[in-house]
């Protein structure tokens, strides 16, 4: 993919101040049916293709939280549940809203539906990176996602008999399950996301060259 970028470009680090110290980034995810692991792979790829030297990506439940201090960048993201972050990202947010991000930067970022009562997972994430001290270095961003039409998935047919009211629950959350695994990403979305990494990556040095420079 061809990078685009509105950010202004300026020289690397090796040759506008004799070197800044090795710059690393974390994504972390969560991920339920694959849509926002997608994205955080994107964001990844995005901040390697600018001048980060170390990019990592992970999912909450398999990272290890005390090793924050190693990255100058931390973007999180999961899908949004119920209009708000998803129960793990929830319990991973618990644990580093007590953790101490000062001098690091932040991102937040989240898949959810294209509607007006989507509601949104990042700007709880983004709060909790904020209340831990990081700097926030871009808005929240948020990746579409599309379900296809009711008529093209096809649920559990409706029982002939009548059904006991625990059935027709038990029926009712397969057919809820099968839409929402269904969704994915809006046309586009992968290299939105990629081109958001690659601007990450061109902040970081930024604010990183002025800060060693001041
Ligand atoms: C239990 C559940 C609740 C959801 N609630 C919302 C919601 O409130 N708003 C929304 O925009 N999308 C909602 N979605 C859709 C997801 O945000 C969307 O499909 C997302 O891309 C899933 O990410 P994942 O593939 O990484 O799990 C919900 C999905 C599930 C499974």
């Amino acid at each position: 993919m061809k990078i685009v970028s509105s950010v202004k470009l300026f020289a690397p680090p090796d040759f506008c101040c004799g070197g800044l110290s090795e710059l690393k980034a974390i994504v972390v995810f969560d991920s339920r049916y694959g849509n926002t692991e997608k994205i955080a792979s994107e964001i990844a790829k995005g901040l390697k293709e600018s001048q980060i030297q170390e990019v990592v990506c992970s999912k909450t439940t398999e990272v290890d939280i005390e090793k924050f201090g190693d990255f100058d960048l931390i973007a999180v993201g999961g899908p949004t549940e119920m209009h708000h972050a998803s129960p793990p990202m929830r319990e991973f947010l618990s644990k580093l809203k007590h953790f101490d991000l000062k001098g690091k930067y932040g991102f937040a970022f989240d898949t959810k539906l294209n509607s007006w009562w989507a509601g949104d997972a990042s700007n709880a994430i983004e709060h909790v990176l904020r209340d831990a001290g990081a700097k926030i270095l871009m808005p929240p961003s948020s990746a579409f996602v599309t379900r296809p039409p009711s008529e093209e998935l096809q649920p559990s047919a409706a029982p002939k008999t009548r059904e006991t009211k625990k059935e027709r629950h038990a029926r009712k959350s397969e057919e809820k399950e099968i839409k929402h695994a269904a969704a994915v990403l809006e046309e586009g979305m992968e290299g939105k996301f990629e081109l958001i990494g690659f601007e990450l990556g061109h902040a970081l040095v930024q604010a990183q060259t002025i800060l060693q420079s001041s």
